[in-house]
């Protein structure tokens, strides 16, 4: 059957009167035709060359969007509240079950549903956010004897088991409500970890984080997306875990391993922090909780380049420090910058174009001249402290992103202080930063599996594992050479000759 007949069995269409589609060439012409104005590049000094590449990036990410995005799409508008009083942060808002998949560019076989949830700024305050379940076609299967069959058999492996849970915590996508996973075509970090995690029968929870998604709070404010300030972070993760289980009783397994990347990896290890230092807060939680799967994490804020880091962590400072103003750490042009980056919501791409290697958008007594940069270091820290273990950090030598000292200093210092609590550092030569999730697959998805399953870890205790390519690393292909092409229409099935 090719993808055209399922469709018209699905209309009731007999197969033998079905019409294919005609092919249509699928050029890249974005779904979106923004240019800038005038005023705009002159604020911001753009040179032509600099206009027509951020024309491209946002034009390209605009494409991306499943259902328009957050600012068109319904689902992301919060229902009213009669008050805030009585609701507490994990309270579910709102709940679709059914997200239609054929306006994502998600594996075969899986499901989507989305939800609203409460969850709070890093100063307490209650906010709307959104996140995401992508749903295996069936749940994991344990090797047989392993914790979950003794304890909740399901030997035909039906659907009506429950499905074990991973929460998910997603690296950078960009800084603003236009920037939720859960409104990206591939859920943005498509075959590096959730549609991995869904194909290996994992139920895989994963907030936007507050700021991306949900753009607007019940009164009307904006809300900010506090970048890099991983116990923020880590609290909209446990949250929405807290979220979907009172959303999905039925299908979704209290028991969880947490998976997070990038941004990501510190708000996972933040996760783990928080547990164990908020145990009475996430005591519902508690007892499913399995580990924790760190993976490139920046467990120091400002060891990332300056140019990049001041104006994405500046962005919502002020929501954190009310006396912070972006002239504390950005020149006069870096601001114009900043304020061309909230106009447009450029992500990530956007943003490294904007200020990659420029020494003139920030001020060189940045980390000096106020407190902020100190206090926020504090703050955003992962690493040092008492966590819930056990935690398997992952990291790349070859990170241009997040230094393999940094990690490395990190995790040995961590293990230091903590002796008798489980911290292995999985370590990968050669290795890239989101290539990292690729080429160390199979050992996290064991990792998850066996603590999944209840089986006591390999070994107690803090080490470390090396690992090799198999062919001299040059050989190994660096980075990921293809974006998911969404081929959803019929015009452009012949595209997809595998959508059997
Ligand atoms: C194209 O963009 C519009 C406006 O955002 C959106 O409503 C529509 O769904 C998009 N179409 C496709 C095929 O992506
Ligand atoms: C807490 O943060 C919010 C933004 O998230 C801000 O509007 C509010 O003024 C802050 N409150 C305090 C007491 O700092
Ligand atoms: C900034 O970069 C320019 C060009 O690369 C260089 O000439 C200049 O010395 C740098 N200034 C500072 C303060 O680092
Ligand atoms: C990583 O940390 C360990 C333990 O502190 C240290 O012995 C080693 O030299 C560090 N660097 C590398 C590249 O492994």
């Amino acid at each position: 059957m090719i993808a055209q007949a399922v469709l018209a069995a699905a209309l009731s269409i007999p197969l033998a009167t079905a019409q294919l589609a005609r092919a249509v060439v699928q050029t890249t012409a974005f779904n979106s035709s923004f240019s800038f104005s005038h005023a705009q590049i002159q604020d911001a000094q753009l040179d032509g060359a600099l206009v027509e590449t951020l024309q491209n990036i946002v034009n390209y990410d605009r494409s991306q969007l499943a259902f328009g995005g957050p600012s068109e799409d319904d689902f992301y508008r919060v229902p009213p509240l009669a008050s805030t009083k009585n609701v507490k942060p994990g309270q579910l808002l709102k709940v679709q079950a059914f997200t239609d998949p054929t306006a994502y560019a998600i594996p075969p076989s899986t499901a989507l549903s989305r939800f609203l949830y409460t969850t709070t700024t890093l100063n307490g305050t209650l906010i709307p956010a959104s996140a995401f379940i992508l749903w295996p076609y069936t749940p994991h299967q344990f090797p047989s004897g392993s914790g979950p069959h003794k304890r909740n058999p399901n030997p035909s492996g039906s659907a009506k088991g429950k499905v074990p849970a991973v929460l998910w915590t997603h690296g950078t996508s960009g800084f603003s409500s236009f920037w939720g996973p859960s409104a990206h075509r591939a859920l943005w970090y498509e075959h590096a970890a959730p549609f991995a995690l869904a194909e290996a029968g994992y139920a895989v929870v994963a907030p936007d984080y507050a700021g991306l998604g949900v753009a607007t709070s019940w009164d009307g404010s904006h809300i900010p997306h506090q970048y890099s300030a991983a116990p923020a972070a880590a609290h909209d993760a446990l949250y929405s875990m807290r979220a979907a289980l009172a959303a999905f009783p039925a299908n979704l397994g209290s028991n969880f391993v947490v998976l997070g990347h990038s941004q990501g990896g510190a708000t996972a290890w933040a996760v783990a922090e928080t547990l164990a230092r908020e145990k009475v807060a996430f005591a519902d939680l508690l007892p499913g909780y399995r580990g924790t799967v760190a993976a490139s994490p920046p467990t120091d804020v400002f060891r990332a380049p300056a140019f990049f880091i001041l104006p994405t962590v500046g962005q919502a400072l002020q929501s954190i420090f009310p006396t912070f103003r972006l002239s504390e750490w950005l020149t006069p042009l870096g601001e114009a910058r900043a304020r061309l980056a909230l106009q447009v919501e450029g992500g990530i791409t956007a943003v490294q174009q904007l200020y990659f290697g420029r020494n003139d958008t920030y001020w060189p007594d940045w980390d000096t001249a106020s407190w902020y940069a100190a206090a926020f270091a504090r703050l955003s820290a992962v690493g040092r402290r008492e966590f819930a273990g056990p935690l398997l950090v992952v990291q790349g030598t070859a990170d241009l992103y997040i230094p393999f000292d940094a990690t490395n200093k990190t995790v040995a210092d961590t293990q230091k202080l903590f002796p008798k609590s489980d911290l292995e550092f999985l370590v990968a030569a050669g290795v890239g930063h989101v290539p990292v999730l690729h080429a160390t697959r199979q050992f996290w998805l064991r990792w998850i599996e066996t603590r999944l399953a209840g089986e006591p870890l390999v070994r107690k205790g803090p080490f470390r594992t090396d690992l090799q390519s198999v062919m001299p690393i040059e050989q190994h292909l660096l980075v990921g050479n293809s974006f998911p092409l969404w081929g959803g229409l019929p015009e452009y099935q012949y595209e997809l000759p595998l959508g059997l």
